[in-house]
């Protein structure tokens, strides 16, 4: 496999040449001085019943004539597996605030056939329910992540899905789940307390969710940590509510985290989001200006949740995040299906630096989504697969996990158009479980190349190997069929001079390194 072959590719002392880049950055990464752990969260995923997300995209049936484990995509699962995907949140989502677990457990023959009514009012023939869900992620190796419905549900029947699911009891509901096929119960993580509660998840003000959250939540105390539905984008003023919530009896938080969502959309026009390939470069640098906007957000949340508590024992969790362009040409629009180009890897690899630098109180977040909607990793068509580069972001980030963020202090040029004016050079550091130091280098300018000197207090110079990922258009992608356009190739443009590593890299790139 590729990937296996790139990782063992080796890049040691080879001096640039010339490069002659417009771009001259600098960085000072502290080796001395670890931060916070990165959790493996960070790098989680979403996967909602939409379109083509989960029927299609990961399951299929074990009936069917495209290679599957048990009815879920061969190859599907093998790419996910490759990613190590640290936890996978289900059902929704707006989904979530409309799913009555009970339609989809039991023979799958006699499943109803209910109404997806948040996603295009199709039929759900609720193949992919609880027990499909729980196996999937024990298949790929994630934690598990299920969003409860608040909006249409009652807390018994969300506390009897928990109990379902990870009762060790002779109760009658965990003896359904045995007569069901399974006898252990699953590992059940986390719970999303509800989606949006100011949308699809009820329409409610900050108060009422908070008081919906805190009533489901009294009921929901047994095992899983549980995550409120959170803010979009700037609305402080629900995240400050949250954070005054108590449990009954004046007990701390009930809240493990508190969610946030934001999408990156180009234009900023819900209308007209932009289009996922052929765009201008004005749209490259407004989505990657729009992406670096959640920083500044998170910083506002993080303040409000520091104020309640310092601690931090709170976690602010992302989990939803990604591009959200006009839907492709001549699919439903309801189904959510766009192209995925190098500008998607680049939007990941903002986003995970940004995740990364906000390590002490960012604890989760989850790409939406994983399979054939928004911003995905892969994308099907009937039997065949393809790997997006979004996906190749992913899987360049890997050593992040669980690994501890490094202090990094980057002085760097602009790339500006128009009004838009983004950091050209962003770089991220950690200290990987394996010991190694990984760097994470963003060149956000499509037409310059970049030198970026990189100063490491309290390392020598070692060895360094790496992967870089680019293209030569903006919006080369990899289709169907084709040959990979954009995947990693071996990193070849480092050398250590006067004690610094010297680094070139192309316009609109994203490299990892990793020093031993
Ligand atoms: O990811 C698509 C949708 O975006 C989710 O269902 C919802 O939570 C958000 O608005």
């Amino acid at each position: 496999m590729r990937a296996t072959a790139i990782a063992a590719a080796l890049l040691v002392y080879s001096a640039p040449s010339e490069s002659g880049a417009a771009i001259r950055a600098t960085a000072t990464i502290d080796t001395r001085a670890p931060g916070a752990q990165i959790a493996p969260e960070i790098f989680g995923q979403f996967a909602e019943e939409l379109g083509r997300g989960i029927e299609d995209g990961i399951w299929v049936g074990p009936d069917s004539s495209i290679p599957n484990i048990g009815g879920y995509r061969r190859d599907v699962v093998e790419a996910l597996q490759r990613l190590h995907v640290p936890v996978v949140r289900w059902p929704g989502g707006c989904y979530a605030d409309t799913y009555h677990w009970r339609n989809g457990i039991g023979p799958r023959d006699k499943r109803p056939v209910t109404v997806n009514y948040s996603w295009g009012g199709v039929e759900q023939r609720n193949q992919f329910g609880t027990d499909e869900y729980f196996n999937f992620a024990e298949l790929i190796g994630a934690k598990t992540y299920l969003s409860v419905n608040l909006g249409s549900g009652t807390p018994a029947e969300a506390r009897e899905w928990v109990e379902y699911v990870s009762s060790s009891l002779r109760s009658s509901v965990a003896d359904e789940r045995r007569a069901n096929g399974r006898e252990k119960p699953w590992k059940l993580d986390y719970v999303g307390l509800g989606n949006e509660m100011w949308g699809c998840g009820g329409d409610q003000t900050a108060e009422e969710a908070s008081a919906i959250m805190r009533r489901f939540a009294t009921y929901l105390q047994i095992g899983p940590k549980l995550i409120a539905s959170g803010a979009s984008d700037r609305d402080y003023h629900w995240t400050d509510v949250l954070m005054q919530a108590q449990g009954p009896y004046h007990a701390p938080s009930p809240f493990y985290g508190i969610s946030l969502h934001y999408y990156t959309v180009p234009t900023g026009n819900w209308e007209h989001k932009g289009s996922a390939i052929g765009f201008p470069e004005s749209e490259w640098a407004s989505t990657l200006g729009r992406t670096r906007q959640l920083e500044d957000m998170i910083e506002h949340h993080e303040a409000i949740m520091d104020k309640a508590d310092p601690q931090k024992k709170v976690g602010l969790m992302v989990d939803e995040w990604g591009t959200w362009y006009d839907p492709a040409p001549g699919s439903n629009p309801a189904f959510l299906v766009q192209e995925n180009t190098l500008r998607d890897a680049l939007v990941a690899a903002t986003n995970f630096h940004i995740f990364m630098r906000h390590a002490d109180r960012v604890r989760m977040a989850n790409i939406a989504q994983m399979v054939n909607v928004l911003q995905s990793m892969i994308r099907t068509d009937g039997a065949r697969m393809v790997l997006t580069p979004t996906y190749y972001a992913f899987l360049m980030y890997r050593p992040f996990q669980g690994a501890t963020a490094l202090s990094v202090n980057v002085s760097t040029p602009n790339y500006s158009l128009g009004s838009e004016t983004v950091p050209a050079i962003d770089v991220t550091a950690a200290r990987g479980r394996d010991g190694a130091t990984y760097i994470g280098l963003i060149n956000a300018d499509p037409n310059e190349s970049a030198d970026v000197s990189l100063a490491l207090n309290g390392a020598g110079a070692v060895r360094v190997t790496g992967e870089l990922l680019t293209a030569s258009k903006m919006d080369a992608r990899n289709d169907f069929g084709q040959p990979e356009q954009v995947h990693p190739v071996p990193f070849t443009s480092a050398r250590w001079s006067a004690g610094k590593l010297q680094v070139s890299v192309p316009g609109k790139s994203v490299a990892v390194l990793k020093l031993q």
